[in-house]
């Protein structure tokens, strides 16, 4: 029986560590959340400026392993104070305990893209997923036009399942139609 871990883990790939974000992830966080052209398909508006991200780091401090949990990603390869730091986000949220189902989001700095990073924390947040968590159904909702995360789904073992779902988000007084990608258990690639 999977059961849900007390603490946050840290999740090692070959090549990266994915950890819990803290207190002085500040900077590093508002590049990922305050990047209005990088975060174009994203759910929610970009953060407006440090003072806003600093309440969402806040936030995102908790472990609340039942409902979202974010991790900060860095390469294994960087030292502390090495300038390099964090160089992306990979999380799970919505879960629904029951139906054993949850949705995964992912961003990258776009220094950071394009070098099979996203792909290669995406497969360790799915393995533990599934092998830590006992999850059966995992979702990622895409906008559209956001070619770069719908390949990426693809090339995780997502398919493809519906939309464009009607006005799913609300993003800076507009709402945003998507489509929905899903993964079961087993099909992790
Ligand atoms: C979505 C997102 C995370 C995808 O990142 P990504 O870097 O394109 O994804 P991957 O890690 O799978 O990398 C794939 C690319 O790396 C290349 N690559 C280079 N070295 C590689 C390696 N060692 N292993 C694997 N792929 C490698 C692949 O060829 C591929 O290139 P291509 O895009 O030209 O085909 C990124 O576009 C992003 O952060 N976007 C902004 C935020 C966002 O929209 N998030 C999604 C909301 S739904």
């Amino acid at each position: 029986m999977a059961r849900t871990p007390k603490k946050q883990p840290t999740l090692l790939t070959k090549r990266l560590r994915l950890r819990p974000f803290r207190g002085s992830d500040l900077a590093a966080m508002h590049a990922l959340y305050g990047d209005a052209d990088n975060l174009r398909y994203w759910s929610v508006e970009a953060s407006p400026n440090l003072a806003n991200t600093r309440k969402s780091l806040r936030w995102h401090l908790a472990y609340r392993p039942r409902h979202y949990v974010m991790w900060a990603i860095e390469e294994r390869a960087a030292r502390e104070g090495d300038g390099r730091g964090v160089i992306g986000m990979i999380n799970y949220h919505r879960r629904d305990l029951r139906e054993k189902r949850v949705d995964v989001g992912w961003l990258m700095l776009p220094q950071h893209q394009g070098k099979g990073y996203a792909a290669e924390a995406g497969r360790a947040l799915l393995r533990y997923l599934v092998d830590e968590l006992g999850i059966h159904k995992v979702e990622a909702l895409i906008a559209p036009d956001n070619k770069p995360s719908a390949a990426l789904a693809r090339r995780l073992g997502f398919r493809l399942e519906g939309g464009p779902i009607r006005d799913r988000w609300f993003v800076a007084g507009r709402w945003l139609s998507v489509n929905i990608y899903g993964l079961l258990a087993g099909e992790e690639r």
